[in-house]
């Protein structure tokens, strides 16, 4: 590598840590976290003596678990199989079974990380991930706190004890609680065991290359910040749509819906990206500081509000791609008549100087027709129409549309003099490809979160107040549609954009746009 091309910065390595996944024969071991932390070996990311220690239920040895996650990285990582990556990586992964609330087991546990610690030099440094099923989250860490005596560093004069020395960080998978008052449970006994330092909630977003790019977009250049506000923009849209139904997640999804596995991390950490203010520094506290300071400005609803102000669906049978697809009711482990929602679609309003009187748009939903996460701002229209032969109301509104997935990218749209005699306008658009300028395929989003929490930075990581506050602000939705079972489901076709009453959320908003996009 050319120093001099890269910035002069070199990668950072962190520090030699222990990993140690709760859930490790679980699907996000083996689709995601594997094959993340595979990559980062094959890029010599990882530092040395790092090791892996897999514990689950699942009566496995080592050689079994080295086994399946060596199919499993073939399957799903970015970077292919090689043996030569492979073989010294996987000496470095064991496993051991366990029962999470099991004090015996932990101790055991905890022995292997001691063992590795001495013979790999981790310095018993280690990074736990609760990959598990959420009903495991709180003995695990309860464990944590009293067996382990990991957490908070001991407390000057407390007596000596069989704690591990070195760093402990944890990492804790969504859904990080299925309400506020869970939410708080769950963070209550995180902050008593640990202190919110060591705390690395995860919310796969903000790994991801093109939301990373969102700050760097709107705070290292200099022309789009003086129009990123209520006197040039219209509203805003953001929307997550995903071809997928639920595949086999049937059972998990009927607790969960939409609204709770969707918009309450992923949309809403991308609206905070896109809207908040500048921070004072590219720092965790700083980023997260200004991201909590614009959520908090979202005008809260009330339950009485939430049929105008949010609409929601389910899908039925239909086809995608052209093929036949089955509604979410005919779905495994999914209730015939399940009032669980697929799509949620809501508007926002943020009470700041910024944002008064600009609405933004928020629509996540499964089985529409196509895999898209976009961000369109969408500008207000001139003040007057000076061309004839098209009037004002037929000009297309400046859009500006950060590409989140696929073709990854940036897009925008302007009117353009068609090349003729005739005056005649019409829109066109700029488009900036990460593909086609930057060459390189980018880290998946798992391999750079991890990375970063090995090296203790949480910049990309949730904070315990803004967790809290999504939940705060989507309660009162939550209460209503509990309480007032929907009518109408299904109420959309697999491979359409959602029910038609998320088109009415565009009512009265007061915008120039009366509609979604077709992205
Ligand atoms: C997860 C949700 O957090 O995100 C899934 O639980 C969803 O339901 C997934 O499919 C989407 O992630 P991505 O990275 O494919 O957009």
């Amino acid at each position: 590598m050319n120093p001099l091309r890269e910035s002069l910065r070199l990668p950072h390595t962190p520090e030699p840590c222990t990993f140690v996944i709760f859930g490790a024969s679980g699907d996000l071991t083996r689709r995601k976290l594997l094959p993340a932390l595979y990559a980062l070996a094959a890029e010599q990311r990882l530092p040395g003596g790092f090791s892996v220690v897999g514990a689950a239920r699942s009566q496995w040895n080592d050689a079994q678990f080295r086994e399946r996650m060596r199919a499993a990285i073939a399957e799903f990582s970015r970077i292919p199989f090689q043996s030569a990556v492979w073989e010294p990586f996987a000496a470095s992964l064991f496993y051991l079974p366990v029962e999470y609330d099991d004090p015996l087991h932990h101790a055991r546990l905890k022995e292997m990380v001691r063992t590795l610690a001495t013979q790999k030099g981790t310095r018993g440094n280690s990074l736990f991930y609760l990959a598990t099923p959420p009903s495991a989250f709180l003995p695990i860490i309860r464990r944590l706190g009293e067996s382990w005596e990991r957490g908070r560093p001991a407390r000057p004069g407390a007596a000596e004890t069989a704690a591990l020395p070195g760093w402990a960080r944890i990492i804790v998978e969504k859904p990080f609680g299925r309400d506020l008052a869970s939410a708080h449970e769950l963070d209550r006994l995180l902050q008593q065991v640990f202190g919110e330092e060591q705390v690395y909630r995860i919310d796969h977003y903000l790994g991801k290359e093109t939301v990373q790019n969102i700050l760097v977009f709107r705070f290292a250049n200099g022309i789009f910040e003086p129009v990123w506000n209520r006197r040039y923009v219209d509203h805003v849209q953001i929307t997550v749509a995903e071809s997928i139904g639920v595949e086999e997640r049937g059972a998990f999804y009927e607790e969960s819906g939409a609204l709770r596995d969707m918009v309450q991390n992923h949309l809403m950490q991308l609206l905070a990206l896109v809207a908040m203010e500048p921070p004072a520094a590219f720092g965790a506290r700083e980023v997260r500081q200004e991201k909590e300071k614009l959520l908090r400005a979202i005008r809260p609803m009330s339950c009485e509000q939430a049929a105008r102000v949010a609409a929601r669906g389910q899908y039925g049978p239909g086809a995608i791609a052209g093929a036949a697809v089955a509604g979410y009711r005919q779905e495994k482990g999914v209730a015939a008549d399940s009032r669980t929602e697929t799509f949620t679609a809501l508007r926002l309003h943020i009470d700041n100087w910024r944002w008064a009187g600009v609405p933004f748009f928020l629509r996540s939903g499964k089985r529409l027709p196509r895999r898209v996460t976009e961000i369109a701002v969408r500008f207000r229209r001139p003040p007057l129409g000076l061309f004839p032969e098209t009037p004002l109301d037929q000009l297309e509104s400046n859009l500006f549309a950060f590409r989140i997935q696929p073709d990854e990218g940036i897009s925008l749209r302007f009117e353009a003099k068609v090349p003729g005699q005739e005056l005649h306008v019409r829109p066109v658009n700029m488009e900036f490809r990460y593909g086609t300028s930057f060459g390189a395929a980018a880290p998946e989003a798992y391999e750079t979160l991890l990375l970063d929490a090995m090296r203790g930075d949480a910049t990309h990581f949730a904070w315990s107040e803004t967790v809290e506050t999504c939940w705060a602000l989507l309660e009162p939705l939550l209460e209503a549609w509990a309480a007032e079972a929907p009518a109408d489901f299904p109420n959309y076709e697999a491979g359409t954009w959602g029910p038609p009453a998320a088109d009415r959320l565009f009512e009265g908003a007061g915008c120039e746009a009366a509609g979604w996009r077709r992205p």
